[in-house]
């Protein structure tokens, strides 16, 4: 939609009669309140250590090859540059908040770093779209030897880790023990995540690798490791059991009711539903068990105990002020509320905030109206104004569905229909799951970029080289 829009060529600087938002993260939830934002009412700053917005819905089919991590990906100056009025972006890290003298403190983290690389930024409003990172349980051995599937780097990782595996165990004089052990490719959570990425992984495997590794194909083993009785608890329970049945088809070995107690570089501890412990060997591990508040999030609500008590994220109230503070703002996967951390809720709150950004800015005009108002009359008239100003509806969550890829060109749906539920899987949920995401995409060219992929692959296969 912004390609057909010309940039701002010359954007108005930053007015200091303005009050200035600073935004914290590229993601889901601040990509969408800065795409909405007026900045002829605010000055705004954007801090992310990574420049650019990310579709994480495909990025599991990045770790095999399906679609280039490229193609999901936009900066976040593409938005920036459309805006009416400068947009100030900084890549780098937010390390500190303090919210006393309302000033951040941000740290380059990039490989290439200037003379300078710490710097302060004063804010009137934060806006805290940080979202959250991998949750280890502090299980022993998860940081140092598995892979996380969150970022960019994360897909890339694994896609370089898995052929590396595949290599090592064509090395001559390989025993056959390491050779199922380099083979074994294990994922723990049986979430979306992790349902998501053993279905691409098993793709791979039936339509490249066994092409291309005929003599050692035969031999990859995928398992699934998941805490829980069922995978995928928030979808409705005939999906579960279709998703399940169909890892079984596609020789998907599941471990259900299975804890990871300890990860070693080559394997896993686990413990069954019989409670006895035992070793799993493994080649790649992929570690998908849902989510934990960043440092800068924690720290931030251990100087508000009082009011920032749940551990999951930080609590804000029905207008996303985070509990405890007036000028913090904080939406997404960084936040604890009813809602599960999704792109969806994260996309709505940004969008929502921008009015609620909207709503204050014409409340304080109004007051000082009110204020100025030099007749009765004219008082009442910003009166009343103002009261429509500040009647700031709450946020309100609509459920669009849930989606879930589970290989085999099959997907899974959870529809909202009427007071119920749509429950649909198979090969046309898949087609609606494809042109759903496509039709979500950031922008035209990513959008072009998959179908372009996803072509590529059916006419050529995945590439199995190693980057
Ligand atoms: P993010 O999108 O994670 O963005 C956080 C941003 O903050 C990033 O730009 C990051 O670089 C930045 N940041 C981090 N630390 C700092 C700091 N200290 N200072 C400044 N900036 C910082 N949800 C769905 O609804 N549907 C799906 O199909 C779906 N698929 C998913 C697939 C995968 C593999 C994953 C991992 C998640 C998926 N999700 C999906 C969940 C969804 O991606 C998240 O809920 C969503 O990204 C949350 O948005 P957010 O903006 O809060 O966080
Ligand atoms: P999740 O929290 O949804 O699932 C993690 C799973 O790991 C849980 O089922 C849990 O029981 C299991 N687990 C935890 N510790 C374990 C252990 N030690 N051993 C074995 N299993 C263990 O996490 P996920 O999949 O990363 O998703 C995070 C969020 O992102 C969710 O809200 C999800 O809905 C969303 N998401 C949505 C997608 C979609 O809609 N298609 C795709 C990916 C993520």
């Amino acid at each position: 939609m912004y390609y057909h829009r010309h940039p701002t060529e010359h954007p108005n600087p930053a007015d200091p009669k303005k009050k200035t938002v600073v935004i914290l993260g590229s993601g889901w939830a601040s990509t969408s309140f800065l795409k909405s934002i007026d900045t002829d009412l605010y000055n705004v700053v954007v801090v992310s250590p990574r420049n650019y917005f990310l579709f994480t819905p495909l990025l599991p089919s990045c770790t095999v090859g399906t679609i280039d991590v490229r193609s999901l990906v936009e900066p976040i100056r593409f938005i920036t540059r459309h805006k009416e009025n400068e947009v100030k972006v900084y890549e780098a890290e937010c390390t500190e908040i303090d919210s006393e003298k309302k000033v951040i403190t941000i740290v380059d983290n990039s490989e290439v770093k200037g003379d300078n690389a710490t710097s302060t930024i004063p804010y009137d409003y934060l806006v805290i779209g940080v979202g959250a990172q991998s949750q280890t349980f502090g299980i022993k051995g998860v940081e140092e030897y598995g892979c996380f599937l969150k970022e960019v780097w994360d897909a890339q990782k694994i896609r370089t880790k898995l052929m590396d595996c595949i290599e090592t165990a064509a090395f001559p004089g390989q025993s056959p023990e390491e050779i199922e052990r380099l083979l074994h490719m294990v994922v723990v959570g049986g979430g979306p995540t992790g349902i998501e990425y053993a279905a691409e992984l098993h793709d791979f495997l039936v339509e490249d690798l066994t092409h291309w590794y005929p003599e050692l194909a035969g031999k990859i083993k995928i398992t699934l490791v998941e805490a829980m009785p069922n995978v995928l608890p928030a979808f409705s329970k005939q999906l579960i059991d279709y998703t399940e049945s169909t890892f079984k088809q596609q020789n998907i070995h599941l471990h259900t009711k299975t804890m990871v107690k300890e990860v070693k570089e080559k394997e896993i501890i686990v413990q069954g539903p019989d409670g006895n412990k035992e070793s799993m060997p493994y080649g790649l591990l992929v570690w998908a068990t849902g989510n934990t508040s960043r440092p800068l999030v924690k720290n931030l609500m251990a100087q508000y105990p009082e009011t920032q008590n749940i551990r999951r994220g930080l609590a804000v109230d029905d207008w996303l002020r985070m509990a405890g503070t007036n000028d913090i703002y904080a939406l997404g996967d960084a936040t604890a509320t009813k809602y599960a951390p999704t792109a969806q809720v994260a996309a709505q709150q940004g969008k929502y905030l921008a009015r609620v950004f909207a709503q204050l800015h014409a409340t304080e005009r109004y007051e000082a109206l009110v204020e100025e108002s030099a007749t009765p009359e004219e008082k009442a008239k910003n009166m009343r104004r103002l009261q429509k100003a500040q009647d700031i509806k709450p946020f309100h969550y609509s459920h669009q569905g849930s989606l879930c890829y589970i290989g085999s060109d099959k997907a899974i749906a959870d529809l909202p229909f009427g007071p119920g539920n749509l429950a649909s899987g198979g090969v046309a949920t898949y087609a609606f799951w494809r042109s759903a995401y496509i039709s979500n995409l950031f922008s035209a060219r990513n959008k072009w970029l998959v179908i372009t992929d996803w072509t590529k692959k059916t006419f050529w296969g995945r590439d199995i080289s190693r980057e």
